[in-house]
């Protein structure tokens, strides 16, 4: 009695073991069918390489696109057209435990051909529906992928048309003064709610982007980061780019001299955003805060950050000179080694209001020094916050 109900115990997990099938662009689309789907421990997936040359790679879902570090991978497996239904390659993945795996196909990763940026990924165990990390905010990134790459692409071949006189350029000239200023990255708006704890659910509005961090705070009340304006002999923000999460709060704590700071825009560092458009909402203004040389208690100003889509902002005091065009910037979330990261903006403001001669910015300004997104840096908070801390401590 007991002995036939422990073996029957032990067996249990073998005899629910499933065999999953999935086809690999079945019928020349790039798609896997089905796209998701949920598995047990123990369970297999096999997938089937339909005609065309695909591959079933593990990537995360902040990077849908790239291979993850340590995942597994088929590799390519070019299959003829005529290939029977019966005779198709197949690669086996073992499901583990029931955290979701992320699939993509490599084939011409990089390039705007590439199937993952068509769309051609697959999750297993991925969240349901609104969940913000579900299959299809998944399948969405994938696609900003695309589009971004494509757009690059096409800015690429416009700037070569540009040279010869031919086609504009998707580049555009700043407001004042000829510099040549980087596309924008194509974004989408993303409706997600997030679980902040066992009994809140928070529904955010958060812009989705290439490489846009997750929309999920790091808790309810948010993190602090701790921003240090100015201070004896330094016209600069510290740290001058950070990476916040929705309902982060930002304390700007002032020090010596007259500082503020504004929000702005990336093509247009050193004006308050929409200065001027009364039919669009103003940016953000903290005012000015004077810090006496001898000062040792510091005023504060907070900023609640509410989106994941960069945020760019820059000191307002012009007298004597202009402490933006002396290149004292701040950006929270924007996408290191990407055309519009925080150096290029930093270089921008220079250029525009500052002494800074055109041609040494514009190299760092130019879309021709982006990296191909696949290859820009994957921002990890926990060590940002580590570093923000560590600056903090060293007040
Ligand atoms: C496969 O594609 C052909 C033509 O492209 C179409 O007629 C056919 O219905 C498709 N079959 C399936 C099962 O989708
Ligand atoms: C399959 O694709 C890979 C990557 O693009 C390529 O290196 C390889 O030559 C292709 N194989 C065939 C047989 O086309
Ligand atoms: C597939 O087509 C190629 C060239 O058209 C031919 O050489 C090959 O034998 C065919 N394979 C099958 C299984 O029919
Ligand atoms: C499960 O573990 C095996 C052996 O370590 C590994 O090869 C396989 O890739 C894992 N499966 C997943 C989905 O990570
Ligand atoms: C601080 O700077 C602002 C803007 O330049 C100016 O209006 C204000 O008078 C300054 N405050 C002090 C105390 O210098
Ligand atoms: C930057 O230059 C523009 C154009 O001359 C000007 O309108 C703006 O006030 C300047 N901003 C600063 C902070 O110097
Ligand atoms: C002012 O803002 C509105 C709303 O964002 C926009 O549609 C319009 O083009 C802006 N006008 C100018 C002159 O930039
Ligand atoms: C700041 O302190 C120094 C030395 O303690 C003193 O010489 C100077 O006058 C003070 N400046 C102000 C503005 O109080
Ligand atoms: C600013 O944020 C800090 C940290 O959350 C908080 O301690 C402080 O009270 C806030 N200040 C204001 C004026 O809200
Ligand atoms: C976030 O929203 C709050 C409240 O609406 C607003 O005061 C704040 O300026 C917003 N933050 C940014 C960075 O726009
Ligand atoms: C942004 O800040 C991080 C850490 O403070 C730094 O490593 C990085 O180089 C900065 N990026 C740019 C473009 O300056």
């Amino acid at each position: 009695m007991f002995a036939s109900l422990s073996l029957g115990l032990a067996l249990l997990p073998f005899v629910l073991a499933t065999v999953h099938d999935v086809q690999v662009g079945f019928n020349g689309t790039l798609q896997y069918s089905p796209e998701a789907l949920s598995a047990n421990p123990g369970d297999q997936v096999v997938f089937h390489f339909n005609p065309k040359n695909h591959t079933v790679s593990q990537s995360a879902f902040a990077d849908p696109c790239g291979l993850k570090e340590g995942g597994f991978t088929s590799g390519f497996m070019p299959v003829a057209a005529n290939t029977s239904a019966d005779s198709l390659p197949t690669f086996t993945v073992v499901v583990n435990d029931t955290t979701p795996v992320w699939v993509y196909c490599a084939q011409a990763a990089g390039t705007p051909e590439s199937h993952c940026g068509a769309g051609m990924v697959f999750a297993i165990n991925c969240p349901s529906g609104d969940a913000p990390n579900s299959f299809t905010n998944f399948k969405n990134a994938a696609l900003a992928v695309g589009a971004s790459l494509s757009a690059a692409a096409a800015s690429a071949s416009a700037t070569q048309a540009a040279a010869t006189g031919y086609a504009p350029s998707p580049t555009f000239t700043a407001a004042y003064g000829g510099v040549t200023i980087p596309p924008a990255p194509s974004a989408s708006v993303v409706t997600a709610a997030i679980t902040l704890d066992s009994s809140s659910v928070w529904t955010t509005v958060y812009t989705s982007f290439a490489n846009s961090p997750a929309a999920t705070p790091v808790a309810a009340a948010g993190a602090v980061h701790t921003v240090v304006v100015g201070g004896t002999n330094k016209l600069f923000f510290s740290p001058s780019n950070i990476t916040a999460a929705p309902r982060d709060t930002v304390v700007f704590q002032f020090q010596q001299k007259n500082h503020s700071v504004i929000q702005s825009s990336f093509p247009d560092p050193c004006r308050k955003l929409n200065a001027g458009n009364a039919s669009a909402p103003a940016g953000f203004d903290s005012g000015y805060f004077p810090v006496g040389a001898n000062d040792t208690v510091f005023p504060t100003w907070n900023l609640t950050v509410n989106d994941t889509a960069p945020i760019w902002a820059y000191c307002g005091q012009t007298s004597p000179e202009s402490h933006c065009g002396a290149g004292m910037v701040f950006s929270i979330n924007a996408v290191d080694g990407s055309a519009r990261d925080f150096s290029a903006f930093q270089a921008l403001a220079e250029q525009l209001n500052g002494t800074a001669s055109d041609t040494s910015a514009s190299a760092s300004a130019s879309p021709s020094s982006t990296a191909p997104s696949g290859a820009l840096s994957l921002r990890v908070p926990g060590a940002l916050l580590a570093l923000v801390a560590i600056a903090a401590s060293l007040l």
